[in-house]
C-alpha cells in the first residue's frame, strides 16, 4: 500500500548581523567582503561564500563567469572546491553566502542553486557530519539551515554507485 511521508525542516531567521554569534557574523561579513570580488559581467549579479573549516582556517570564494556561459562556476563551488584543494579531508562546519545585485537591492537571502547543492552534498556526506549554511542578501534577514541535506532531500550520493 503506498505511504505517504512528509519531508519536514527547520531553519532560523535572524532579522540581523548582530543576532549572530562572533565567528558565524564573521564569516558572513567574510563572504560580504569577498563578493566584490566576483566576476561578474554578465549577470551584474555577485555572490561571495566563506567556508569555515574544522581546524579554524576560513576559505572564501565569489562567482566566476564567462563569455561562454555555462563555463562559469558559482561562488559555493568556487570555495568549497578551493577548500577541498587547499585543505584535504579537513572537515567543512559553516559556508556563508552572500548575494548582491547591481540591478536591485537584494533583501532576501540567496539559497545555493541545485549544482551547488550537489556539490556541497558531496563534502557533507563524506565527512558524515552535517555543513550549516548562513544565507543572506545585501540586506534584511538571514536564514540559517542547519544541513546541506534540509534543502536536497532525497539526494544521489556514493551509495548509489557500490
Ligand atoms: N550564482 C552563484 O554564484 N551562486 C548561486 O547559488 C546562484 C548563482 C551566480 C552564477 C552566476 O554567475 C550568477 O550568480 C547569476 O546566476
Amino acid at each position: 500500500m503506498a505511504v505517504k511521508k512528509k519531508i519536514t525542516f527547520e531553519i532560523t531567521v535572524f532579522n540581523d548581523l548582530k543576532e549572530l554569534e562572533s565567528t558565524e557574523a564573521e564569516l558572513l561579513n567574510r563572504a560580504v567582503a569577498v563578493r566584490e570580488n566576483a566576476y561578474a559581467p554578465y549577470s551584474d549579479f555577485k555572490v561571495g561564500a566563506a567556508v569555515l573549516l574544522e581546524n579554524g582556517e576560513i576559505v572564501t570564494g565569489n562567482n566566476q563567469e564567462n563569455a561562454s556561459y555555462p563555463s562559469g562556476l558559482c561562488a559555493e563551488r568556487v570555495a568549497i572546491f578551493y577548500a577541498g584543494a587547499k585543505f584535504p579531508g579537513v572537515q567543512i562546519k559553516t559556508i556563508a553566502i552572500s548575494a548582491a545585485s547591481a540591478n536591485h537591492k537584494v533583501d532576501s537571502p540567496a539559497a545555493p542553486c541545485g549544482n551547488c547543492r550537489q556539490s556541497i552534498s558531496e563534502y557533507e556526506f563524506k565527512q558524515k557530519k552535517p555543513i550549516k549554511l548562513l544565507l543572506m542578501g545585501e540586506v534584511g534577514d538571514i536564514i540559517q539551515c542547519n544541513s546541506i541535506a534540509d534543502i536536497l532531500p532525497l539526494g544521489f550520493n556514493s551509495t548509489f554507485l557500490k
